[in-house]
């Protein structure tokens, strides 16, 4: 099976990669001329929202059956933001990581400012499969719980993967392998619960 997934963050298309393929589903992204379609506006207020309008979006301007990914960081003291606006909370930054750095350093100095030391939070991920009729073929949810560290740790993901803290494992999701971090990611959860719809 191949399925089209509409990102333009290598980071995602990477991991839905390692995921599927050892499932023997070939993810492919989008090609260099995709790549310069409109993309569709995220204005949707939940997660699932915003993968839906991502995915159905793509299968009809692409012609072909499209999965979309919308994710985000939901912090407890933080009433649930950056939530659905992860990637453009700070709203600075030309390059993903200049954006992610930005995002971060915001993410703590708000945190600082409520007085918590600690805030459970987690990475959501809303999935939707769409055919090029804007038919929604499948959709999912998953979800990755840790707490928000004051001290970022590891290199490896994106995003604010160093600061989500698993205690369970005593890292940040930023020092997962990208095994480790596959084998239990929001990301990953909601690929297994499409899957089974497929
Ligand atoms: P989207 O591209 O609109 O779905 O934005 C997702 C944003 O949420 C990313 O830019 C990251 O800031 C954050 N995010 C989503 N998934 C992850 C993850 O696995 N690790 C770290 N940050 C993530």
């Amino acid at each position: 099976m191949n399925i089209l997934l509409a990102t333009s963050n290598p980071h995602k298309l990477e991991e839905v990669q390692a995921i599927l393929g050892s499932r023997g589903i070939c993810v492919v992204g989008l090609t260099e001329t995709e790549r310069l379609l409109d993309e569709p506006v995220e204005d949707a207020d939940s997660f699932s929202g915003n993968a839906k309008l991502k995915a159905v979006g793509y299968a009809e301007a692409t012609g072909k059956r499209c999965m979309a990914d919308d994710s985000g960081l939901v912090v407890d003291a933080l009433g649930g933001a950056p939530g659905v606006y992860s990637a453009r909370y700070a709203g600075v930054g030309d390059t993903r990581e200049e954006r992610d750095a930005a995002n971060n350093k915001l993410l703590l100095e708000s945190l600082a400012k409520t007085d918590t030391q600690e805030s459970t939070a987690r990475f959501v991920c809303s999935l939707c499969i769409a055919d090029p009729d804007g038919t929604v073929v499948a959709e999912s949810e998953g979800t990755f719980e840790g707490v928000i560290t004051t001290t970022p740790r590891g290199v490896n993901g994106f995003g604010y993967d160093p600061l989500l803290f698993l205690p369970d494992v005593g890292m940040t999701s930023a020092e997962l392998s990208t095994e480790d971090k596959n084998a239990r990611s929001h990301r990953s959860v909601a690929l297994r619960n499409i899957l089974k719809q497929l």
